[in-house]
């Protein structure tokens, strides 16, 4: 770790995002979970933002002041190639095939 990034928090660790450039955002008007995304590329690396974007959705409720119900998690993206339906409704591994 350099010295300009200790003390600070790592929100995004495929996109190296921390809590301060999140912060940042929120209060230059990057206001909801999808311009944040937008904004910094959090939620955007090779895990899809399974870990980071509720963490952001906690942060940007605590820096507007309201619920974590309130804040809606950005839209998912179709995949590129063509799957099977049970993957999508999650089916997978309950059918007898
Ligand atoms: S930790 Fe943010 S996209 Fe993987």
């Amino acid at each position: 770790m350099s010295e300009e990034r200790a003390g600070e928090t790592i929100i995004c660790r495929c996109r190296d995002v921390t809590e301060e450039e999140i912060v940042e955002a929120i209060h230059q008007g990057y206001d909801t979970m999808e311009l944040v995304k937008r904004k910094t590329k959090v939620g955007t690396g090779t895990c899809g933002g399974r870990t980071c974007l509720p963490l952001v959705q906690r942060i940007l409720a605590r820096e507007k002041g309201v619920n974590l119900t309130e804040i809606d998690l950005p839209r998912e993206r179709a995949p590129i190639v063509p799957l099977p339906i049970r993957y999508v409704a999650g089916e997978e591994g309950r059918s007898s095939r």
